[in-house]
């Protein structure tokens, strides 16, 4: 098979990457580890920035975001007990976030691929990447289903295959740099069927450590809290988890949450971690694949939104005839990302219970957080790369 650029993942990333590229006439397959039911259990991110829902606007995917999907003007800090309202909209000269699942992100996309007529191969196994230093790439798979191989020979590799993926992994060990922080804790997360606790999210910073209330809509709530990484998700009941949540809510939140059976439960180790460069002659690192962010911003599937729009501008530019995006890609992306980590960094810090902390730091982050939510240049910093931050290109 030949096809102009192969992606693997079929993530947001790989998925978005796939349509953008069909709107611009650009030939691409996908080829996914897993089956697509797999990929749509996973139950991870909640909330768009605007430059995301402009981007799956423009990929023809928004209508059901839009018709589902719930606007946000703003968010609550639970401090020690104490509310403070970021207000988003107000703050940023009217800016919102979209609250709207990844799971029904990743379903639309499916759905448009499926209907476009677009091949993407499930259960690829044994994918590997070649030649990537030539102008003739070629990516190898074998069929889960018959079990045959294959080779696709390709202009341009997509490596959109998330953290543990085979294309990060199959640059030299000399060109890569990797820069990382791992946290000692993770985020047990909960989805119920269930309302939610608040018409806006809830971040909680307590003495028994951080909690998170969050939705996907009016009648499905997800809620985390922080665990040690230690913790196994078969320790934790679900009334064990409702009880310790509401160890870490106000009386208010208390009074109003609704308690239900668990549709998905799960532990999300916390993570920074960035590779660089992103691009290797013919192969682009996208996502999850160059990056991780602890989830406390919401900014991970928003970094894999963003980084392949630049792709697939880089990618429309080569097929114009230029090959300047190509080459801008890995700095363009890079530059918008490291504040994403710093963002995400620096919320983990302010927000959650470190084990082990000097105590001088710990009061001094206590204050940060104190000056953060009391000062009007405080709220607008956080509120502005909560937004998410414009565009520099
Ligand atoms: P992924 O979604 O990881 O997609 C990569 C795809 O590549 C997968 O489908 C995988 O099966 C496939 N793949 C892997 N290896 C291969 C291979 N060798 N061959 C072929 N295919 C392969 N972000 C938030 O903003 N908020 C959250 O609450 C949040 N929670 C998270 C919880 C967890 C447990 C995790 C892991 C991440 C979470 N994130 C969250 C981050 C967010 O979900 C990711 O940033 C986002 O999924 C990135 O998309 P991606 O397409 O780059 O990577
Ligand atoms: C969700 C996850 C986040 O990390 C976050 O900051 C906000 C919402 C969520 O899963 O809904």
């Amino acid at each position: 098979m030949r096809v102009q650029v192969a992606i693997v993942g079929a993530g947001p990333a790989g998925l978005i990457l796939g349509q953008l590229l069909h709107k611009a006439g650009i030939d691409a397959v996908v080829l996914e580890a897993h089956t697509p039911e797999y990929v749509l259990g996973r139950i991870r991110a909640g909330v768009l920035e605007q430059v995301a829902v402009d981007l799956l606007d423009e990929a023809g995917v928004g209508r059901r975001m839009h018709a589902e999907g719930l606007p946000h003007d703003g968010f609550e800090l639970l401090i020690e007990g104490r509310r403070h309202r970021i207000d988003l909209a107000g703050l940023t000269g009217g800016k919102q976030v979209m609250v709207y699942g990844q799971t029904e992100l990743t379903k639309d996309l499916m759905d448009a691929r499926a209907s476009a007529g677009l091949k993407t191969v499930y259960e690829a196994k044994d994918v590997s990447v070649h030649d990537f230093d030539t102008k003739r790439p070629r990516v190898r798979y074998r069929n889960g289903g018959d079990g045959q191989s294959h080779e696709i020979e390709c202009d341009f590799i997509a490596g959109c295959d998330g953290f543990h993926g085979v294309c990060r992994a199959s640059v030299p060990k000399n060109a890569i740099a990797n820069f990382e922080r791992v946290y000692p804790f993770g985020w047990l997360g909960l989805l119920s069927d269930t309302p939610p606790v608040s018409g806006e999210l809830i971040y909680a910073k307590t003495e028994r450590g951080f909690a998170l209330c969050s939705m996907r809509s009016h009648t499905r709530s997800r809620y985390y809290v922080q665990v040690p990484l230690t913790e196994k998700v078969e320790n934790w009941s679900d009334d064990k988890f409702w009880d310790e949540l509401r160890k870490r809510l106000d009386p208010q939140a208390n009074g109003r949450l609704v308690t239900g059976p668990s549709i998905e439960k799960s532990i999300a180790p916390l993570r920074s971690f960035v590779a660089e460069p992103m691009r290797f002659g013919r192969l682009f690192l996208a996502g999850d694949a160059a990056h991780i962010v602890p989830p406390t911003g919401a900014k991970g599937l928003n970094l894999a939104a963003t980084d392949v729009r630049t792709l697939s501008r880089a990618l429309i530019e080569f097929y114009a005839g230029s090959e300047t995006g190509i080459d801008h890609y890995s700095a363009r992306c890079l530059r918008r990302i490291w504040k994403a980590e710093r963002f995400s960094w620096w919320m983990t810090m302010l927000l959650h219970t470190f084990p082990d902390t000097n105590p001088f730091e710990q009061r001094a982050l206590d204050a940060e957080l104190d000056y953060v939510v009391h000062s009007l240049a405080g709220r607008t910093t956080m509120a502005e790369n909560y937004v998410g931050l414009p565009f520099e290109d």
